[in-house]
Order: C-alpha cells, then sequence, then structure tokens
C-alpha cells in the first residue's frame, strides 16, 4: 500500500515544529530584525552586526525566507515581513515572547513527556525549582517575562468596555505584574483608584510603568503575596491571568480573601483568564493549557470549573463577557 503522502507531510511539519521555533528564536537572539530594519541586508553584514559566521547566517536565513519570515536572498538583500517585523525591538513586540519561548520555556517543555505523565511543571524538572522562584532571583528573566506578558495584552484596552470602573471606585490588581492593566483601566476612567499587589520583585517594575502612564498619586502599591492577604476595601477585585498556575484549594483562597476584603455587597470579582472548553476545543487554548502545565504546573478551566470554584468562595457569576484573543471576563458577585 502507498504511503499517504498528504497525511506525512503533515506529520513531518508537526515533527520539525520545534526546529522552526529555534530557528526563529535565534534570528531574534541574533538582532537579525533590527539589523535588517536598520539598513543592513546581505549576510556579510548580518554575519558582521551579530557576531555569527557568515555560514551560519546563510542556511538560518534560507529557512526562514521559505518559512515566510523574512523576503529576499543573498544577491537581492533581505528584507523583513510584516511577521518579522512583530519581532523587532520596540514597544508592544513579540521579541521577549520569542527570547523566552525559545529559552526557559522551551527547555520547559524538553521535559514533556515527563510533565505530561506526572501531571507536574515541566520547568521544574528543568530548572530544579518554580518558574516565580526562578523569575524573583533573576532580574533579566524576570524583566523579560513581565514584557513577554505585555505581547498578550492586547485584550486590556477593551475591559473598561464591558464593566464600568466608574464613580470613584477603588480597583486592586491582585498578581498586578507590570501594572499595564491597571493603567489601561484608570486611563479610561479618570474617577477611578487603583491599588496593585504582586510580588516583591515585581514592584520596581510595576512603579515603573505606572509612574509613566497614570502616575503615581492615583494608585497604591503593595508587595505582598495574595495567598495571604490582599488590600482591603476594593470595589473592584481583578484577577488577570494569575490563576491557571495553582490548584484548585489555592484559588478558593485567593477568591476568599478577595471576598473578605471587598467594600461591600456591590463589590465585584473580575476574573480574566483564557477559559477551555473540555470537548472540541480550538488549538490555542488547549496548546496554552499545556504551556501552563510546562511551565508552573498550571492549567486552563472550563467555565463550570470556575463557577464552581467561585461558589465555594462564596461568590456567583453574575455575567460572562468576551475579550479579544480567546480571552473571557467572569464577573462575580459576593453572595448575600
Ligand atoms: C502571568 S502573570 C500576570 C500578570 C498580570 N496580571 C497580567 O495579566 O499581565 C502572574 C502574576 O502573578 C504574580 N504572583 C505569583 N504569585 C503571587 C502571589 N503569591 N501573590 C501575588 N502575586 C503573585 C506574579 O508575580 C505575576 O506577576
Amino acid at each position: 500500500m502507498k504511503a499517504d503522502l498528504k497525511a506525512t507531510q503533515q506529520a513531518v511539519e508537526l515533527i520539525t515544529g520545534g526546529w522552526r521555533a529555534q530557528a526563529l528564536y535565534t534570528s531574534v537572539k541574533l538582532g537579525l530584525p533590527d539589523h535588517i530594519e536598520a539598513g543592513l541586508t546581505t549576510t556579510a553584514e548580518l554575519a558582521a552586526a551579530s557576531g555569527a559566521e557568515e555560514e551560519g547566517i546563510r542556511r538560518l536565513m534560507r529557512l526562514l525566507v521559505a518559512m515566510g519570515v523574512f523576503e529576499g536572498g543573498e544577491r537581492a538583500g533581505y528584507r523583513n515581513t510584516p511577521v518579522s517585523a512583530t519581532l523587532l525591538n520596540r514597544p508592544e513586540s513579540l521579541r521577549d515572547m520569542c527570547l523566552l519561548y525559545g529559552e526557559e520555556f522551551y527547555t520547559a517543555w524538553g521535559h514533556a513527556h515527563e510533565a505530561i505523565r506526572t501531571v507536574t511543571a515541566g520547568f521544574e524538572a528543568a530548572y530544579g525549582q518554580p518558574l516565580y522562584a526562578y523569575l524573583s532571583q533573576d532580574e533579566d528573566a524576570s524583566d523579560r517575562f513581565q514584557r513577554a506578558m505585555k505581547a498578550g495584552n492586547l485584550f486590556f484596552d477593551w475591559v473598561p468596555e464591558i464593566f464600568d470602573f466608574s464613580g470613584g471606585k477603588l480597583v486592586v490588581d491582585v498578581g498586578g505584574g507590570g501594572g499595564q492593566l491597571l493603567a489601561a483601566i484608570l486611563g479610561a476612567t479618570p474617577d477611578a483608584r487603583g491599588s496593585w499587589l504582586d510580588r516583591e520583585h515585581v514592584v520596581p517594575i510595576a512603579r515603573e510603568n505606572l509612574a509613566a502612564t497614570v502616575g503615581l498619586d492615583r494608585v497604591e502599591l503593595t508587595g505582598g503575596d495574595m495567598f495571604k492577604a490582599v488590600p482591603r476595601g476594593g470595589d473592584v477585585y481583578l484577577l488577570c491571568r494569575v490563576l491557571a498556575g495553582w490548584d484548585d484549594d489555592a484559588v478558593v483562597g485567593v477568591f476568599e480573601n478577595c471576598r473578605r476584603a471587598m467594600a461591600g455587597p456591590s463589590s465585584r470579582l473580575l476574573i480574566l483568564e483564557r477559559v477551555v472548553a473540555d470537548e472540541d476545543s480550538t488549538v490555542l487554548p488547549a496548546l496554552w493549557d499545556l504551556h501552563l502545565l510546562m511551565t508552573n504546573g498550571g492549567r486552563h478551566r472550563s467555565l463550570d470549573r470556575f463557577t464552581t470554584l467561585l461558589d465555594r468562595a462564596g461568590l456567583d457569576v453574575e455575567r460572562v463577557a468576551e475579550l479579544p484573543v480567546e480571552t473571557t471576563a467572569l464577573i462575580a458577585a459576593p453572595r448575600p
């Protein structure tokens, strides 16, 4: 029986997917999109600017042109495409995401078999410690992680459209990371005030971002642990992309801390997460779900699962709203 050529080709493309990601990562690590943008277009120029051998650059660029990342070639000179332009070293770029995914997270995925077999973090198997402990000890990696998170911030500007933050509300962002979500909300809601909580080592990053955007007079920053306590008196509590790394009991603990700290019955909890369907999922949410397992042993949850966990903490889902890039907002109210 003849081989099914189409299926074989599809399988080979999947098998070599990791190579493609590493080739792309290497071009970013060598700064090739930026060198091309600066007008260096030949193999010799790119090799000299990136400190690499000409032969290495020639072979790498041959592949990346074939993949549609760059255009042109040895004779005509290389050019950026819209794809490589997303990797340029500038704000809102995917550059840091590409670097983080090509280094620490690629190493974590190298332990996929063990991680999936035992449902434990591939990152821990690779680095001997949990992701957030690693980040707290490595300033460069922590900065890169926060900048990489920014690549997924696309939906932040839509959050003020699905919830009314006006009326002098105090908005508490728990696990607020770089502070960009709070900046987007306070930027769109001039009479709202902000309170930000994250781990101590993230405080300087958020302080810098918030000082440069909404100004520090409207925001209070706290370095702490959401599993112990969250800032009190909030009208709105935000949990944006912070729950996926923790088991159900830990998540219920954070919900309870938010509920206890709320200003009153009209306070709300907003969960902003990718919600995964147990059946008939699309590829991206299922892929991110496994990625969470690799990086911190985490998971994406279904709507039912969130509803059950909120219920355990005395909170009811009041409304569900869809945001861009397959992100969902769950708005929960404290049960009277
Ligand atoms: C994936 S990031 C999301 C950051 C931000 N909410 C966003 O969407 O860009 C998760 C954040 O949770 C923070 N975090 C982890 N453990 C924490 C804890 N015990 N208490 C407070 N924040 C924590 C991390 O430092 C990190 O900034």
